[in-house]
């Protein structure tokens, strides 16, 4: 299983911008890539095709989409299928991101309806997990993940090639906060998303990434990825600008 580096730039850059980040990436990466480690760019919708292009022939780069709707087409104003995601280049996309969750006011039902879906429209899915900070002081860490993933896995079928369903526990009060869940913290919590993924998937679990995120930086990211259980790191902020995600990726 690859290492994943996945870069969410959220709702920043212009088409133009994204696809100059992007090439100024492969420029510092390309050759220089870790065996067994990958990278996916997430940027907005109108910057997908643009993006693609950039990474076109670069090994071990992917295109990743943000967000998407359960249907394949319809009357559904502002909302964008996977579809048309595979269309302009995206292989993989996020569902249940917090901001999603927490900001556009996503149930964990819509989040385990579009997992399922995307997994069966082609895509590979991220589903984001987590955690806010009153749920943690309420010693609810372990429900609320076992809550959110017993939803957004709920209509995925069982014999899912493990590789396309890829997990990424997020705290929400780390998440463009500077603050940085600590590694007793983060082994517990992904050793747990592990124990929820056997229980539910079998054996295929072990090879299903669970990637960290929230607050990952160049100076904390070889530390976070060496922890058992962390296959990856899902990266906003110090994602944004090329030479500062290239030293996450090539730490
Ligand atoms: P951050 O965001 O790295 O800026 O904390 C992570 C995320 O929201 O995926």
């Amino acid at each position: 299983m690859n290492t994943l580096f996945a870069a969410n730039w959220k709702m920043h850059k212009t088409a133009a911008e994204a696809r100059q980040t992007a090439a100024e990436l492969v420029g510092l990466v390309s050759g220089k890539l870790k065996a067994g480690r990958e990278v996916m760019i997430l940027p907005s919708f109108t910057a997908l095709a643009p993006v693609a292009e950039a990474l076109r022939g670069a090994a071990n780069f992917l295109l990743g989409a943000q967000n998407f709707y359960p249907q394949k087409q319809g009357a559904f104003t502002g909302e964008v299928s996977p579809g048309m995601l595979l269309e302009a280049g995206a292989s993989f996309a996020l569902a249940g991101h917090s901001e999603r969750r927490h900001v556009l006011g996503e149930t964990d039902a819509l989040v385990g309806t579009k997992t399922a879906f995307g997994l069966e429209s082609g895509l590979g899915v991220i589903l984001c997990v987590g955690e806010k900070i009153d749920e943690r002081r309420a010693g609810e860490l372990k429900s609320v993940l076992e809550r959110q993933i017993r939803a957004g896995v709920r209509d995925v079928p069982r014999d899912i090639a493990p590789e396309r369903l890829v997990l990424a526990y997020e705290p929400v009060w780390a998440i463009g906060t500077g603050e940085v869940a600590g590694p007793r913290e983060i082994l517990e919590a992904h050793a747990f998303v592990r124990s929820m993924l056997a229980e539910i998937f079998g054996a295929s679990a072990s090879a299903m990434r669970i990637l960290y995120g929230g607050s990952v930086k160049p100076d904390n990211a070889s530390e976070i990825i060496a922890l058992d259980n962390v296959d990856g790191v899902l990266v906003g902020g110090a994602s944004l600008k090329a030479d500062e995600f290239s030293r996450i990726v090539l730490a």
